[in-house]
C-alpha cells in the first residue's frame, strides 16, 4: 500500500511497524529502500525474502545520527569520522568495524557493518521516530527484486515487491542511483561503490588518498588507482546488476547511430535509444529517449529510463556510451553492469 505525503502520524505508524518487526519502504535521496529494524533477525530475514536475495549477502543500515555509529560499530578510524562530518547526512555509506554480536543478519554475518545516514528528510524523520521506539538502525537494501533496477519512486516500488508492503511516497528520488560505498574497515579507505560523491571531493575532505577496489574486479578501467589487499566476502556488487528484461547493449555515440539503421533492417525486434543526439525512425519500432548531457541529471533519469523501456516492451536497449571522466563514474558503474547483465 502507498501512503501518498504521509503526515508526521503516518511515519509514527511506519515506525510502529519497524518496532514491531514488519518491513516499511520508504525514500531516500539515492533509491527507495525496504527497511527492517537491523537488530531484529527475523524482521530483516523478511527483507532477504521479499527480494529473492542470498542471506550472506549484507545490508546498509540506516541511522539517524552519529552516535548510532558508535552503537552499532567499534574502532571507527579519524578518517571515517571526517567523511561522516564532512558528507552525513548523504549519499555515503561507510563499512567499519561492527560490534561483536549485533545486527548480525544485517551484516550478512560478516564481522563488518554498512551504515549511511541519509539526508531526506521523510527518511529522517522516519529514523528519528524510530529511535524514540528503540530501533536503533533500519537495514534497508533498495526495494527491488534481486539484481533488478533499483527504485526511484513509490509506485517502482509497487511494481517490484506487490502491494503489500507499506510504501512511505516521499517523491522522485533526487540522486537516482545508489550510494557511494567507502570501506573504512581495513587501515586505508577504499572505494568500493562509486556514487554521485566524486573521489575528488572525498580525498579533498579528507587530504588522503582513497583506493579503488570495485568488488569483482576492477571494472573501472578508466580509474588507475587500485588496492591489494583481499577484498571483503561479499556476494554483492556482482558484474551483472541493475537488470532490465530488455537486452542493454552500451555503444559509443558514432557506433550507435552507424549501427541503427542495418540493424533495424535486418531484425524485426523493436530497440529503444537512450542518447544525447535526437534520432528520428519508424517509430512502430523505434523508441528514443534524449540523454542528458551532466551526468547528476542522467543518474536522477538512468533506472526510470530503464524501466520506461522495459515497460514499452522493447527487445533492446541501446545507450550511448557516456564520457569516461570521474563525475560519470557512478552512471558508468550501473551502466556497465546493466549491460553485462543478458
Ligand atoms: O543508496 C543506497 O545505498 C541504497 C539506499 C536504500 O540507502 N541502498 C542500497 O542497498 O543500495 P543495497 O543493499 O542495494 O546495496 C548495498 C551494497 C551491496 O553491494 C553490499 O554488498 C554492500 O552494500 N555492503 C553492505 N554491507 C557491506 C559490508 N559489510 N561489506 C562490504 N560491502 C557491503
Ligand atoms: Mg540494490
Amino acid at each position: 500500500m502507498i501512503i501518498e505525503h504521509p503526515t508526521s502520524a503516518d511515519l509514527l505508524l511506519a515506525a510502529q511497524f519497524l518496532k514491531a518487526g514488519k518491513l516499511v519502504a520508504f525514500p531516500t535521496e539515492t533509491v527507495y529502500g525496504l527497511g527492517a529494524d537491523a537488530e531484529n533477525e527475523q524482521a530483516v530475514n523478511l527483507i532477504f525474502d521479499a527480494k529473492g536475495r542470498p542471506k550472506d549477502h549484507p545490508l546498509i543500515v540506516h541511522i539517524p545520527d552519529m552516535d548510532a555509529a558508535a552503537h552499532f560499530t567499534c574502532n571507527i578510524p579519524d578518517y571515517a569520522y571526517a567523511l561522516m562530518k564532512q558528507f552525513w547526512p548523504g549519499a555515503l555509506t561507510l563499512i567499519l568495524q561492527k560490534r561483536p554480536g549485533l545486527a548480525n543478519a544485517s551484516s550478512g554475518h560478516q564481522n563488518t557493518l554498512g551504515l549511511r545516514m541519509p539526508s531526506h528528510p521523510m527518511a529522517l524523520e522516519l529514523l528519528v521516530m524510530a529511535k524514540t521506539l528503540g530501533v536503533l538502525g533500519v537495514a534497508a537494501p533498495s526495494a527491488n527484486r534481486f539484481g533488478r533496477v533499483s527504485p526511484t519512486q513509490a509506485f517502482h516500488v509497487a511494481e517490484e515487491l506487490g502491494d503489500d508492503v507499506l510504501i512511505l511516497n516521499g517523491g522522485a528520488s533526487q540522486i537516482g542511483i545508489e550510494s557511494t560505498i567507502i570501506d573504512c574497515s581495513r587501515g586505508e579507505p577504499i572505494l568500493l561503490r562509486p556514487g554521485q560523491l566524486s573521489l575528488e571531493r572525498m580525498e579533498h575532505a579528507l587530504d588522503l588518498t582513497i583506493h579503488q577496489q570495485l568488488i569483482d574486479g576492477n571494472i573501472d578501467t578508466s580509474m588507475s588507482k587500485s588496492f591489494n589487499t583481499p577484498a571483503p566476502k561479499v556476494s554483492g556488487r556482482m558484474l551483472a546488476h541493475y537488470a532490465p528484461k530488455a537486452k542493454v547493449l552500451l555503444l559509443e555515440r558514432q557506433a550507435l547511430e552507424h549501427n541503427l539503421s542495418s540493424y533495424l533492417s535486418v531484425s524485426k525486434g523493436r530497440i529503444a535509444v537512450w542518447s544525447t543526439t535526437p534520432l528520428v525512425l519508424d517509430p512502430q519500432r523505434f523508441l528514443y529517449q534524449a540523454m542528458p548531457r551532466k551526468a547528476e541529471a542522467c543518474a536522477h533519469e538512468l533506472f526510470s529510463t530503464l524501466r520506461d523501456f522495459d515497460k514499452a516492451g522493447v527487445d533492446q536497449i541501446w545507450i550511448e556510451q557516456p564520457p569516461c571522466t570521474e563525475d560519470w563514474q557512478g552512471v558508468n558503474d550501473r551502466l556497465k553492469r546493466a549491460s553485462h547483465a543478458q
